[in-house]
């Protein structure tokens, strides 16, 4: 059955994105109910967004005849998880005080699923000490509150304040729906590329562009683990929540996911990591006229093999390949040297598979001898596949099984 979404869209200039973000949310197969205050109407018609999520949108608390259903109450029971956004400081004013003089805060008051808050103003009302306030209260009392992105504002300040992009709260929403069942999982994830340095100005790379890992990260956070991100040059954006520890080269990679790994229980890396660096860095920008035509390199640590020498018997371990080739068999001996659970194998040729995509064609190879093969589909749904057979392989391990 569909997700019920009920969306509370209250006058703010970002009203302007919401047809957007009801367009993104329908198309992930959620059911959208709008609700909009009287101001709200002024920056966005009620048609656009009943057009849009092909249902009725309410404003209006007394202007429709009698129903039986007592509608602020029906629409609070039916929901699965309610928004606000943008969501204005008059609003969480309201909220926090447990004011309730209008459809949508009536309706809010009889909430009982999860509730995310997304905060849009001008930077100065949303430092004022009252709305920090209330926003800390509403925090409290166990709303989610998504923090504003920083930009430029309508108003013309640059500042916090602005509603973040509709992908990051559609992604935020499906946090709230996913079933929290990596909760007590410690996990460490790895993506993007590294660095290697040449001269200042110089670096060796590869194309990674850490969608893989970040998606990774995110749909684990939703799933209730605590999460640690150690990413390398990346440029998308990673979701609040986690733990972000960008690095630049191999072996920062390797050191920080060295500190922290004696504490986690599940490690995925899925960073594309530099097998070997440049042997000298020249503190120098490399002239023309004195550079040789090939550059000597030195050997990477190997992160995952080094982490497979030493894992704890409670600790499941996830590898990634990126291959061009002869994808299972040399998949199945890095499985072996790595003394990995489980390794995702993609064959990077392919159109649609590996780096910069947003899709991925994934084949699992299980410690067991399973080897799981799946279509094309979107990266966030490859990290749900990769977190499921976590999710079964750790329940195996409660029960005594075999990895
Ligand atoms: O052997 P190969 O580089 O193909 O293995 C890929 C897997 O090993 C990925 O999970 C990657 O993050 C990891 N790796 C690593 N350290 C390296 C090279 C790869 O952790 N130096």
């Amino acid at each position: 059955m569909k997700s019920r979404v009920l969306l509370g869209v209250t006058g703010g200039i970002a009203a302007y994105k919401t047809p957007w973000l009801v367009r993104l949310l329908v198309e992930s197969g959620m059911d959208v109910h709008v609700v909009m205050t009287r101001a709200a109407t002024q920056f966005v018609t009620p048609l656009t967004l009943a057009t849009v999520s092909g249902n009725r949108v309410e404003h209006d608390m007394w202007e429709k005849p009698f129903e039986p259903q007592i509608e602020h109450i029906t629409l609070a029971d039916q929901a699965d998880v309610a928004v606000i956004a943008p969501a204005t400081a008059n609003i969480i004013g309201k909220i926090a005080s447990g004011i309730a003089d209008d459809l949508l805060t009536t309706m809010f008051m009889a909430v009982t699923c999860p509730a995310l808050i997304c905060p849009s103003m001008n930077v100065n009302m949303f430092r004022n000490p009252v709305v920090q306030r209330n926003l800390n209260r509403l925090r409290e009392l166990g709303y989610h509150v998504l923090d504003p992105a920083s930009g430029y504002l309508a108003c013309g300040w640059v500042g916090e304040g602005r509603l973040p992009e509709p992908e990051c709260i559609v992604e935020e929403i499906r946090g709230l729906l996913a079933p929290r069942d990596l909760e007590g999982e410690n996990v460490l994830v790895t993506a993007g590329p590294t660095e290697e340095p040449l001269d200042p100005v110089r670096f060796l790379t590869n194309r990674s562009s850490g969608k893989m890992g970040v998606a990774v990260a995110t749909r684990a956070l939703a799933r209730g683990a605590h999460v640690t991100l150690v990413a390398g040059p990346i440029n998308i954006p990673v979701p609040q929540g986690l733990k972000h520890v960008p690095v630049r080269t191999a072996q920062e990679m390797h050191d920080r996911v060295m500190e922290v790994s004696s504490r986690m229980s599940v490690i995925i890396k899925a960073a594309a990591v530099a097998d070997f660096r440049p042997a000298v860095e020249s503190a120098d920008k490399i002239k023309k006229e004195f550079a040789e035509p090939h550059i000597p390199l030195a050997p990477n640590p190997d992160i995952l093999k080094a982490l497979g020498a030493r894992k704890r018997p409670d600790q499941i371990l996830v590898g990634f390949a990126a291959e061009t080739g002869d994808a299972v068999e040399n998949g199945r001996k890095k499985l072996v040297s790595k003394n990995l659970d489980l390794l995702v194998v993609n064959d990077v040729t392919r159109p649609g598979a590996g780096f910069d995509y947003d899709t991925n064609i994934a084949r699992f190879l299980h410690r067991s001898g399973l080897e799981e093969e799946f279509e094309i589909m979107p990266k966030r749904k490859v990290a749900d596949l990769i977190l499921d057979r976590v999710r079964d392989l750790r329940k195996n391990l409660k029960t005594g099984g075999e990895r």
